[in-house]
């Protein structure tokens, strides 16, 4: 979502300046290509040099410091924005940005952007209870402009209010949210999309399961891929991995509850990715109680239901339905049976007998199996980036997209 945006990164004089680095290292990573300008005040707390080597551009701060005669600095940063962040956002420039000022490089350039504005207030928590500062977010609000919640807790002053800087992790999950929000025209805006991930458990005692190697790593990041392009994603995960709060998660446990919760959804659902792995098959009876040593022990498995092809048997037209095909041998016979078993539209299959791929890795190399079209191969990359090609995928074949 961040990838190749242009950030023009305002950063206004409070205690918080400091956390204000990190922040803006994490739009970095995420990859945007962030300018800065800072207040006088926020000068005062970190100094320009450590934003400046750290986003590789010069950092303003003084409105008439106009050394190239070609550019008028701060409308050229307003212009150049494909959004804008204000972090941390003081009371003093709040009250200034929802009234207009101009008066420093920072609410000039404010001012002028046409670009999306997402603030960060930090500050006292009296400041921030104080009418006049919430009027002023009110205003800012009502022009569509973002205005985060601080958090509540230990301020700077010693004790505890509303007003402090919250963690790097849940501002940028916002942001992203925000610019989601901006764009209505991505390629699954309107569809709903129902994903599957991790390995399931099945109970044999309160203490002890019957499991697979599955981390759920590569079901959460389709998850967060049709997430970013624009889609409402359902999430069933018997995996720990965190989730964005915009994807609404289901978490279960064994295979049976991972059908019901498939089951429940998908009649709503337009497209269905299937990429947890499901254990194929569950003991027969689970003991209430742990199970005391023996000499030996005879497990007795029973089948768990077959998700995958019960959906693609009652899948619409208009429905997609892909799969996960996770081999050691054999991969593109398996995975082209699959295909037509299963009715599926796709099949993503993947070689897990290999060391530096598939379960619990952070890459994978992929293949992508459909009926209308060559396998396509998909080389060794972050499961993000595959994520990222197979919802592409989806989105393009999709019927009436
Ligand atoms: C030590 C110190 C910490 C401050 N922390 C904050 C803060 O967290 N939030 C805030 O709104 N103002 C804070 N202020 C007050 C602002 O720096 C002051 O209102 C200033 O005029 C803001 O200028 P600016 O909005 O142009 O950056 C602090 C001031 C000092 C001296």
């Amino acid at each position: 979502m961040l990838k190749g945006k242009k950030i023009a990164f305002f950063v206004t004089g409070g205690i918080a300046v400091y956390k204000a680095v990190d922040l803006m290292r994490e739009l970095i990573k995420k990859g945007a290509e962030v300018k800065v300008a800072m207040t006088p005040s926020a000068a005062q707390f970190v100094s320009p040099l450590t934003f400046q080597v750290l986003s590789k551009h010069k950092v303003h701060i003084d409105t008439f410091d106009e050394e190239t005669p070609e550019v008028v600095n701060h409308i050229h940063l307003a212009d150049w924005a494909d959004a804008s962040m204000v972090a941390p956002l003081t009371a003093n420039t709040l009250a200034k940005l929802a009234h207009g000022l101009a008066d420093n490089f920072v609410t000039s350039a404010l001012l002028a952007t046409t670009s999306p504005i997402f603030t960060v207030p930090a500050m006292n928590g009296n400041m921030y209870d104080n009418e006049a500062t919430q009027l002023n977010s009110q205003l800012l609000r009502g022009r569509g402009i973002y205005v985060m919640e601080p958090d509540t807790g230990f301020l700077a002053e010693g004790y505890s209010g509303k007003g402090r800087f919250p963690e790097k992790e849940r501002i940028v999950e916002e942001f992203e949210y925000f610019l989601r929000k901006q764009n209505t025209t991505l390629p699954l805006t309107g569809k709903k999309v129902l994903v599957t991930a991790g390995g399931t458990k099945e109970r044999i005692d309160p203490v002890r399961y019957l499991t697979n190697n599955s981390s759920g790593k590569m079901g959460h990041a389709v998850a967060e891929a049709a997430w970013q392009l624009g889609a409402d994603v359902t999430l069933v995960t018997a995996s720990s991995l965190s989730t964005r709060s915009q994807i609404k998660r289901v978490s279960v446990e064994s295979a049976l509850e991972m059908h019901s919760a498939v089951d429940r959804y998908f009649n709503e659902t337009d497209v269905l990715v299937m990429s947890a792995a499901v254990s194929d098959y569950t003991p027969e009876s689970t003991s209430d109680q742990k199970m005391k040593k023996q000499d030996q022990l005879t497990l007795s498995l029973k089948k768990n239901p077959d998700i995958l092809k019960e959906m693609g048997s009652k899948k619409r037209a208009n429905q997609y339905l892909v799969g996960f095909a996770a081999e050691t041998e054999k991969l593109e016979e398996y995975a082209q049976q699959k295909l037509l078993n299963k009715q599926a539209d796709m099949i993503v299959a993947n070689d897990v007998g290999k060391k530096d791929r598939g379960f619990d890795s952070d890459d994978n190399e992929v293949i992508f199996f459909t009926h209308d079209h060559e396998p396509k191969v998909i080389q060794l990359k972050k499961k993000e980036s595959i994520a990222m090609d197979i919802m592409h995928w989806v989105a393009d074949h999709l019927e009436g997209n």
